[in-house]
């Protein structure tokens, strides 16, 4: 379920679209932001107001990377693991990453702030390796600037 505004917000969405099922990805950013996360029952939930069945909405929501089935923190660190960003060094900001901040990849910090994660291309080759937080993206990232990051961001 969500909140009354986001309902609203909901309906808006579906109305721009000719087929239902077409505002899949705008209705999970929805309630991912309201959740924090894509909840069980929101999986269920939208599937029904998307006229699609549950399976569908869960192809959809685990394919996509943006989108999270459990909680995490308030900083999503995603490290591009694919083969210009690996070839540029991403493999060591992810090795630097787990060690500075204590934390597996697909683990979050116990405080609740960082969430690690490895995903596939970002769309930044040219300026590998990047790393994205939350919707920011950081190119050309160095263990230096990615330290930096962090404790701008603590
Ligand atoms: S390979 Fe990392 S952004 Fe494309």
């Amino acid at each position: 379920m969500l909140s009354q505004a986001n309902e609203k917000k909901l309906d808006e969405i579906i109305s721009h679209y000719p087929v239902k099922r077409s505002a899949i990805l705008p209705a999970l950013y929805l309630a991912q932001e309201e959740h924090g996360y894509v909840t069980d029952e929101d999986v269920k939930y939208l599937a029904q107001r998307l006229d699609m069945r549950v399976n569908e909405v869960e192809e959809v929501v685990t394919f996509y990377t943006m989108y999270s089935r459990k909680p995490v923190g308030k900083y999503k660190l995603q490290v591009c693991r694919t083969l210009s960003c690996m070839l540029m060094g991403a493999e060591q900001i992810a090795e630097h990453l787990e060690h500075k901040l204590k934390c597996g990849m697909n683990e979050t910090t116990p405080d609740g702030k960082f969430t690690l994660m490895e995903v596939e291309c970002l769309g930044y080759c040219d300026l590998a390796p990047c790393l994205q937080v939350n919707f920011d993206y950081h190119e050309k990232v160095t263990t230096e600037s990615v330290d930096k990051l962090i404790e701008s961001l603590k």
